[in-house]
């Protein structure tokens, strides 16, 4: 049963709270992500589930097993772990071939010979290095170094598999690819794998289930779908993409409330909702979720063109609402020339509100719709 599953778990350095009371569970061939800023505990969590360092608080189970309790005095070593790493640095060994690298694990748990060359053998096909076990290690592409490192991760068939932003060396084509082939190789190996990055485009292609991280704690979990779509912070919001942010205030009509966009005008309709009368408010949707055309429609906001730029079969325009920018997408037919008026239509779907509030950071609280 390769499931994880870390209940509460605290690391300190010293006065830094590097992991903050972090629970977590990767299912049976899961693809899981952890995804955040720097310095917000991703490499010190997966080096707690990888036996590299020791929890002060906190339990961590693979399967039904536990391998770590400070609170019960246990602490089982990385190598009983059953779980395969790479890091950032792959280190492989540049005095070995390809073969010496990955046979290293098996070489380590004293395997018979025939069997250390089946299984690297078997390996190495997997990664799509077959052929070339002969290959000095420092005569490799980054690319096929990466794959060396996760041959070896591999070879001694963990229940899990630990990667700490595996392909971010590699330059920007060969890290799209790799990303595919990962995401292939795991699938056919069904082997539950948790993913450390602080790219969200690699996060969103890659995982079933993200894990958003900051300051030590989880911000928010879900489909990458889920994270995108209904972030439930602002944090969570601005570090998935770009995010506009409008101020507004919130107003009782007959037909329901709506979100008036400060000193503009511009409504929203949000429909029913736990609202007071002149609550001060942020609208926050994705240049996605607001069109912008010539033809002025019912409801439509009202701005100017600044500036646009074709991004393939769209344009995106930055737009001057009445003194507030706001980024937007339309189709590149007809395109709107610099200076003319551009009518919003916002999707009410594609938008967050979220209390304003001077003392929010937008790292608490939850989205009010
Ligand atoms: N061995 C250590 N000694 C002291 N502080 C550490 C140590 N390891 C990590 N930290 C601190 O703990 C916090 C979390 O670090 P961590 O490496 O887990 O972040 P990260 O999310 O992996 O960041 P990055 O994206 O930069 O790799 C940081 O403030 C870091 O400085
Ligand atoms: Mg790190």
């Amino acid at each position: 049963m390769g499931t994880v599953r870390a209940t509460r778990l605290v690391k300190t350095f010293g006065p830094v709270v590097a992991v903050n009371d972090l629970s977590l569970e990767a299912k049976a061939g899961e693809f899981l992500t952890l995804l955040g800023p720097s310095g917000c505990g991703k490499t010190t969590t997966l080096r707690l589930i990888a036996g590299l360092e020791k929890p002060d608080r906190g339990e961590i189970h693979v399967g039904d097993r536990l391998v770590s309790s400070p609170g019960a005095g246990l602490f089982v070593p990385p190598e009983q772990r059953g779980m395969g790493m790479v890091f950032q640095s792959y280190a492989i060994w540049p005095h070995m071939t390809v073969f010496e690298n990955v046979a290293f694990p098996l070489e380590e748990l004293r395997r018979p010979r025939a069997e250390v060359r089946e299984r690297v053998m078997t390996i190495l096909a997997t990664v799509g290095l077959g052929g070339m076990h002969a290959r000095p290690a420092p005569m490799l592409s980054g690319g096929q170094q990466q794959r060396v490192a996760l041959a070896r991760a591999l070879v001694s068939n963990p229940q899990v598999l630990l990667l700490d932003e595996p392909l971010s060396n590699l330059d920007a084509r060969l890290r799209e690819e790799m990303r595919f082939e990962l995401r292939d190789m795991q699938a056919r190996l069904g082997i539950t794998s948790i993913f450390v990055t602080h790219d969200q485009a690699e996060a969103m292609t890659l995982s079933d289930r993200i894990i958003v991280m900051s300051g030590g704690r989880i911000e928010q979990e879900g489909s990458p779908e889920a994270v995108y779509q209904r972030p439930s912070t602002r944090f969570v919001m601005d570090f998935l993409g770009r995010a506009n942010q409008l101020p507004a205030r919130v107003e009782k009509r007959p037909d329901g409330w709506i979100a008036v966009v400060d000193g503009h005008g511009s409504e929203l309709a949000l429909g029913e909702g736990d609202w007071a009368d002149k609550q001060e408010v942020l609208l926050a949707f994705r240049p996605e979720g607001v069109e912008a055309c010539a033809a002025e429609r019912d409801g439509a906001w009202i701005g100017v063109v600044r500036s646009s730029v074709y991004v393939g079969g769209r344009v995106e325009y930055v737009v001057d609402l009445g003194g507030f920018t706001v980024r937007a997408t339309g189709p590149e037919d007809p395109r709107l020339p610099c200076d003319a008026r551009a009518a919003l239509r916002v999707s009410p779907r594609a938008v967050r509100v979220w209390p304003r509030d001077p003392e929010q950071t937008g790292t608490n609280g939850g989205p009010a719709r």
